[in-house]
C-alpha cells in the first residue's frame, strides 16, 4: 500500500545521561537513515524524538546526584539534545515530556479511556517501603525474575530475558532505595484489561508476519502467555499527575505516558512550525497520528518492544481515533569490547566524548555503527573494527575514488568536467549497473535492512574504485586523451550519484562532497540514476580528502581510556562495599537446609584447565569450554561469558564439579560444571586453586 505520509518515531530516551553508541546504534541511527531517504524520496514525514522525563530512573538519578527531578531532567536534555544534533540526528522536533502540551495530552488521552469506562479500578496490595515510606514501583524493586531467575530483574521488567513483570511476580523482592524487604500495603490504581483485549492484539500482532522475527517472536510468546491486566498508574510523586478523583499522590505509569508524548511532540511541531512546513495548521497533527493513510513506524531498541507492539497499540485502540503503528524496527544491543555498555559503570564510548577525540568525524562513527548494526543479533563494538572500517572502506574505497577522479579532473582540465566522447561496451553496462543501486539501496532501507543498504553503497564506491583502476587514466592520458574525458566524466557521474544515495547514512560527508563537486542543491533520490548530473564544463571546486587514516596511537589512547574506567569502576566498587560493610553487613543469600557430611562427600570436585575456548553461536552468555580434568578431556558449557573472553582464560586452571550428570544445552553435551562465586551483582569469578600449577585431577573438598 502506498501511503500519503509517515509519522517516524525513535524511542524517547530517559533523560538520566548522557547519549553513547549504544543509544545510536540501536534506534536512532537507523530510524535518521530511514527519514533522510524518505525525505529524499519526496515522502511526507515527521520525525519525532524527545526526552522521557518521568519514571523511577530520574528520581532515582536524582538522588543519586543529590539535585531534584526537574535539574536532572534539564540537565540531560540539554546534552541529549546537542549529541543528536551534532550527529545529524535529524529530527523535526527534539521535545520533552515535561512540557505543558504533553501533560495537558497524556491527562486527556488518560481521562479519555476513563471516561468510556475502560480501566479497572482495582485495590490490590503494593510493596511499600517503611523506611523510606513510599510506595515502590518499577525500578525501586528488584528481586528475583519468576521466569529466568535473574536475580536483579525490576518491579517492571526483567532486562535479561525481557519479561515484562509486577513488582508482586519478584520473587524475593528489596527496595532499591532501601536496600529493605517491603511489606504490602494496598492502594487503589487503574488497570488496563490487556486480558480482555487480547484478541484484538492477536489479530492486529498476527497481522503482521512481516515484522523482523525477534519482534514478532516476543510478542507473540508474550501473547502465548496470556495477557495480564497491567496498572497505569503508580503511587509516586513525579509524573503526570492521575486527572480523576480520589487520585492524590498518583501519577500515570511512565509507560502510559512516556509513548503519548510521541502525539505531544507532533502537537508541539505544528504549534511552533519550523521553517520546513509550510502554512500548517495547529490541528494538522492529526492527519499524522488519526489518518489511515499514515504510516506509523517506531524505532525502537529490544528492552522496549512489547510496550510498543503491545501496551502502546492496545491504548490507541482502546482510544478509539488513532493508528496503529505499522512497523516497530526494534534492534538487538550493541556491546562495547565483548562487554554489556553500562552508564552506571562508565563502560561506553559517549558521544560528546568521541567528538573531542574524533573532531568531524561523525561520519566515521555513523558507518561503523551501521554497518555493525545489531539488527538481528547482538553485536560487538571494537575500536579495532572502528580503525579497520575507517582505513579499508572510508579511506580506501570511498574516499580514495572520490579523491582519485576530482584530483584528475584538476590536473587533467582545470576543474571542469570533460565532455564524455563515445560510451564502449564496458561504459554502457556500468552506468547500467550504477543506475541499479539507488533502487537496490532504497529496498533494503525500506525493509529496515540497513547494514545491507550501506554494504550496497559501498559496492556502488567499489565499482567506481574499479573502474579507475581498470581504465587507467593516469596511464591512457599520454597515448588517448579523448578516451580519458569519458572515463573522467563517467567517474565524476558516479561521484554525483554517491552524494544522493550516501546522504541517509552519511549526511556530513555528502554534503562536503557535494560543495567539492560544486553540485545543484535540492537534488533527490530519483536523480541518483543520472548520467548528466554534472555537465560538461560545469566547474568543479577544490578537492579535500573525504576521510583520513585512524592511526594506531589513537586506537591505543581509546583502549586505555576504555581500561581505565573498568579500573577506576573496580576500585569504586570495592571502597563502597568496604564503606557499607562498616554501617551495614553486604547482603546475602540467605542459608541453605543442612546436609549430611556423606551427600557433600557425593562431589567429585577437581582441578582442571581450560584448553580451549569458544563462544556457543547465537547466545549471549555461554562458552564452550575444553577442560583438562585429570581424569580425562571434556567438553563443558559454562555460562560465563559475559564476564570472560575465550581468549583470555586458556591456561587459567579452575575447580569442576566432574560427577555432575551430563546435561545438553544449545545442541552440546556439558559434562561437569565449572564452579565460580557469584558477587552481590551477579558477576561470575572463577573458583580457581590458589597454588598456580596444582597438578590437574587434584580434588577439592
Ligand atoms: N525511556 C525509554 C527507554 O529509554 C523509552 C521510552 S519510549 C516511549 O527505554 F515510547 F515511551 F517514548
Ligand atoms: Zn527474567
Amino acid at each position: 500500500m502506498k501511503y500519503k505520509r509517515h509519522t517516524v518515531t525513535a524511542a524517547l530516551p530517559y533523560a538520566n545521561g548522557p547519549v553513547h553508541i549504544g543509544h545510536l546504534a540501536g534506534c536512532y541511527l537507523p530510524a535518521d537513515i530511514y527519514v533522510r531517504y524518505l525525505r529524499s524520496s519526496g515522502e511526507d514525514v515527521k520525525f519525532i524524538c524527545g526526552s522521557d522525563e518521568h519514571g523511577v530512573p530520574i528520581t532515582i538519578k536524582a538522588k543519586k546526584e543529590g539535585i531534584t527531578p526537574q535539574q536532572v531532567v534539564d540537565k540531560y536534555h540539554k546534552i541529549m539534545g546537542d549529541a543528536f544534533k551534532e550527529f545529524g540526528i535529524s529530527f523535526d522536533i527534539y521535545s520533552r515530556t515535561s512540557s505543558k502540551t504533553h501533560h495537558e495530552t497524556a491527562s486527556g488521552f488518560f481521562k479519555t479511556l476513563y471516561d468510556k469506562g475502560v480501566f479497572e479500578e482495582e485495590i490490590t496490595e503494593q510493596y511499600f517501603d517503611e523506611k523510606a515510606n513510599q510506595f515502590l514501583a518499577d525500578r525501586y524493586i528488584i528481586g528475583t525474575c519468576p521466569k529466568c531467575g535473574n536475580e536483579n530483574a525490576y518491579g517492571d521488567q526483567c532486562e535479561n530475558c525481557g519479561s515484562t513483570l509486577n513488582a508482586t511476580d519478584l520473587i524475593n523482592p528489596r527496595s532499591t532505595l532501601s536496600g529493605e524487604k517491603p511489606i504490602l500495603k494496598s492502594t487503589r490504581n487503574w488497570f488496563l484489561p490487556l486480558d480482555k483485549m487480547q484478541p484484538e492484539i492477536e489479530a492486529y500482532i498476527d497481522s503482521h508476519k512481516d515484522w523482523k522475527t525477534n519482534v514478532f517472536g516476543q510478542c507473540k510468546s508474550w501473547l502465548n502467555a496470556g495477557l495480564q491486566p497491567r496498572a497505569m498508574t503508580r503511587d509516586l510523586d513525579w509524573g503526570v499527575k492521575v486527572p480523576v478523583g480520589g487520585a492524590e499522590g498518583k501519577v500515570l505509569y511512565v509507560w502510559f505516558d512516556a509513548p503519548i508524548g510521541y502525539i505531544s511532540a507532533t502537537k508541539e511541531l505544528f504549534q511552533n512550525p519550523t521553517s520546513n512546513i509550510q502554512h500548517p495548521k495547529s490541528s494538522d497533527w492529526e492527519l499524522y497520528w488519526k489518518d489511515k493513510e499514515t504510516k506509523l513506524v517506531h524505532f525502537i531498541g529490544k528492552d522496549n518492544i512489547v510496550f510498543h507492539c503491545i501496551i502502546f497499540p492496545a491504548m490507541l485502540m482502546a482510544e478509539g481515533s488513532y493508528i496503529v503503528p505499522e512497523n516497530v524496527p526494534a534492534n538487538e544491543f550493541l556491546n562495547l569490547e565483548g562487554d554489556k555498555i553500562s552508564t552506571s559503570r562508565n563502560w561506553a564510548v559517549w558521544l560528546h566524548e568521541y567528538l573531542l577525540e574524533f573532531k568531524d568525524k561523525q561520519d566515521v562513527l555513523r558507518y561503523t555503527l551501521c554497518a555493525n548494526a545489531p539488527e538481528t543479533k547482538d553485536n560487538d563494538f571494537t575500536w579495532k573494527d572502528f580503525q579497520a572500517k575507517n582505513n579499508n572502506e572510508l579511506v580506501a574505497i570511498l574516499g580514495n575514488f572520490v579523491n582519485r577522479t576530482l584530483v584528475l579532473t584538476h590536473k587533467y582540465y582545470e576543474g571542469n568536467v570533460p565532455v564524455a566522447e563515445e560510451y564502449n561496451k564496458a561504459d554502457i553496462l556500468l552506468l547500467e549497473e550504477m543506475s541499479k543501486y539507488p533502487a537496490k539501496i532504497a529496498a533494503s532501507i525500506e525493509n529496515y535492512r540497513f547494514r545491507e543498504a550501506l554494504a550496497e553503497l559501498m559496492n556502488l564506491a567499489r565499482m567506481g574504485n574499479k573502474y579507475l583502476a581498470e581504465n587507467e587514466p593516469w596511464i591512457l592520458i599520454k597515448t588517448d586523451p579523448k578516451r580519458v574525458q569519458t572515463i573522467m566524466n563517467i567517474s565524476l557521474q558516479i561521484c554525483a550519484n554517491l552524494t544522493i544515495v550516501m546522504e541517509p547514512f552519511l549526511p556530513f560527508t555528502s554534503k562536503k562532497l557535494a560543495t567539492m563537486l560544486n553540485l545543484n542543491e535540492g537534488l533527490k533520490w530519483k536523480d541518483a540514476t543520472r548520467t548528466d548530473l554534472l555537465l560538461a564544463g560545469h566547474k568543479i571546486n577544490t578537492a579535500s580528502l573525504l576521510f583520513e587514516k585512524v592511526e594506531d596511537e589513537q586506537m591505543v589512547y581509546q583502549v586505555t581510556k576504555l581500561s581505565n574506567s573498568k579500573m577506576e569502576n573496580e576500585a569504586s566498587k570495592s571502597k563502597e562495599l568496604s564503606q557499607n560493610s562498616e554501617e551495614e553487613k553486604p547482603k546475602v543469600a540467605e542459608g541453605k537446609p543442612e546436609i549430611t557430611f556423606n551427600e557433600f562427600a557425593k562431589m567429585d570436585i577437581r582441578v582442571g584447565t581450560i584448553l580451549e575456548a569458544e563462544r556457543v553461536p547465537k547466545t549471549d552468555k555461554l562458552l564452550k569450554l575444553k577442560i583438562d580434568t585429570g581424569i580425562d578431556i571434556r567438553t563443558v558449557v559454562s555460562g560465563i561469558a559475559q564476564y570472560y573472553k575465550p581468549e583470555d582464560i586458556i591456561g587459567q586452571q579452575v575447580s569442576i564439579l566432574v560427577n555432575l550428570a551430563p546435561r545438553m544445552l544449545k545442541n552440546i553435551e556439558s559434562r561437569g560444571m565449572i564452579l565460580c562465586s557469584e558477587n552481590e551483582k551477579g558477576e561470575l569469578s572463577f573458583v580457581s586453586p590458589v597454588k598456580p600449577g596444582t597438578n590437574n585431577g587434584s580434588i577439592i573438598k
